[in-house]
């Protein structure tokens, strides 16, 4: 659809009737005129005029049938409603004064271009008039369009201004660069590694918004390498960024695990759309700094690397503002499991280990073998493809198994309620021991997964541990 015919949409026509009415100017602005131009679809869109948002906001609603609850958000002197799949959002025109200490700035009303100047880069401060008197018109006094042609991510003002008014700018400057494919201007990006510091006014929960988005795009490396090149990463994930170098001691190097990740992360994007999958990525091989040894006989070892980076994944969560819930807990079983695989992957693997594994991943095998098939990143491509036959291979196997035992969220025949039951116990110690001992017989195969078999294997093994049957005791 060209701009001419899209302007034609009842949206528009209704917002500029509102606004003539009114006697306030008003126009489209911001994300919604960027993505009409690169032919994104958008479903949010900003409404600026130099007058009253409210009033306008209202007005618009009311002219569409049906009800539509404007949301008003007086002191910012903004509004909203929902009309179909759209959000429609209003603003007075804006002047901004900001203190340095705060993203909340003093606000004043303004004029188009003022407004125009307070936004984050010339790409968003795009507008386009809805007035009689040139409706349609691309108002662009930053160059905008230049920018939008030439992949260039640029602040309107001094980017000194730009950032330190609203230090998050620099995260979504990243965040842009890399969803759209975009430069970000020597300039602006110098400004950015001038700034970084201000980053700490920024709530966590806004920094790893904008961190999601990057992890989403079809390259999340090119967001981390920017990240990391301004300064920003230490500040915001110091973790990530120790995992950086590739020490040599006697001729003997290790690959580095933080362009290693960076590559996982690439390999698993075109495999999953699950943000805590791609987490899972990026975390996999987080316990290696700390785990890292030079031993003369074998060189590098990361060994338990896999718990340990399990083990940070909850002060990692916290840090970032992440959530710490289930979606934590799957991201831990994942790093925690991350090498299992590969140990599949060698001839004379037992049934009880493949069962081990689906026992411990439950529905979460098949991610975890994306996650794996991801880490393989050697330059060697014989050496890929064969690791990846290997995988295909356990795949098959695991496959096999589930069919077979019915293991993926499996839970043993005998509960802790039935062992207290039949030795009369309280909780304790011993109910958990004879619950694993059960656990561990049948995932090695020593024990069928039936219930009146592994009762009797359950009587056994108490009293084994001096335990007395509750009916013998009666
Ligand atoms: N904006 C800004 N500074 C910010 C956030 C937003 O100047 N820190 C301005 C930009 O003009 C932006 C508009 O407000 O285009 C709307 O912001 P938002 O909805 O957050 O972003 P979009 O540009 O629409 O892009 P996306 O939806 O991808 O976040």
């Amino acid at each position: 659809m060209n701009l001419s015919t899209h302007l034609e949409r009842p949206v528009f026509k209704a917002v500029a009737s509102a606004a003539a009415e009114l006697g306030a100017p008003a126009y489209v602005i911001g994300g919604y005129v960027r993505d009409l131009f690169l032919k994104r679809a958008s479903k949010d869109i900003d409404f600026v005029t130099v007058g009253d948002g409210i009033l306008l906001a209202g007005k618009v609603a009311r002219a569409f049938r049906g009800h539509h609850p404007v949301s008003v958000f007086r002191n910012f002197g903004t509004a909203m409603f929902h009309l179909d799949e759209m959000q429609l959002e209003f603003v007075g025109a804006r002047k901004e004064s900001y203190h340095p200490d705060s993203r909340k700035p003093d606000v004043l009303p303004g004029t188009l271009e003022d407004d125009q100047r307070r936004r984050d880069f010339t790409i968003n401060a795009l507008a386009i008039s809805l007035n009689p008197e040139n409706y349609g018109e691309v108002i662009d006094p930053f160059n905008g369009l230049d920018d939008l042609e030439a992949g260039i991510i640029r602040t309107p003002l001094d980017p000194g201004i730009t950032f330190s008014d609203d230090p998050l700018r620099m995260m979504r400057a990243i965040r842009f660069a890399t969803q759209l494919k975009f430069a970000i201007h020597p300039e602006t990006f110098k400004a950015i590694a001038e700034n970084k510091a201000r980053i700490s006014i920024i709530s966590g929960e806004r920094i790893s918004e904008e961190l999601n988005k990057i992890i989403m795009t079809s390259k999340p490396s090119d967001g981390f390498r920017l990240l990391d090149e301004c300064g920003l990463l230490t500040l915001i994930f110091p973790q990530f960024v120790a995992l950086k170098g590739a020490e040599t001691v006697d001729g003997k190097g290790h690959k580095d695990n933080f362009y290693h990740t960076l590559e996982v992360l690439d390999r698993i994007a075109p495999n999953t759309g699950n943000l805590w999958l791609r987490w899972a990525a990026l975390l996999h091989d987080i316990g290696k700094p700390p785990t890292r040894r030079f031993v003369p006989e074998l060189g590098w070892t990361f060994h338990g690397h896999d718990a340990r980076g399990a083990r940070m994944v909850p002060q990692i969560f916290r840090q970032l503002r992440l959530p710490l819930n289930e979606k934590m807990k799957y991201v831990q079983k994942l790093v925690a499991l991350h090498l299992r695989p590969i140990g599949l992957t060698e001839e004379e693997v037992t049934d009880s280990a493949v069962r081990r594994l689906l026992f411990e991943a439950g529905d979460d095998i098949d991610d975890l073998m994306t996650l794996c098939e991801a880490d393989i990143t050697s330059k060697n491509r014989e050496k890929v493809q064969r690791y990846l036959r290997n995988f295909a291979i356990v795949r098959e196997k695991l496959r096999e198994i589930e069919e077979k035992d019915r293991l993926r969220n499996w839970q043993p025949p005998v509960s802790g309620e039935m062992i207290m039951k039949a030795f009369n116990l309280s909780p304790g110690r011993e109910v958990g021991l004879i619950k694993n001992a059960i656990r561990e017989a049948i995932l090695d195969g020593a024990l069928e997964n039936d219930r009146e078999k592994a009762y009797a294997f359950m009587l056994e093994e108490g009293k084994r541990h001096g335990l007395i049957p509750a009916k013998d005791n009666a």
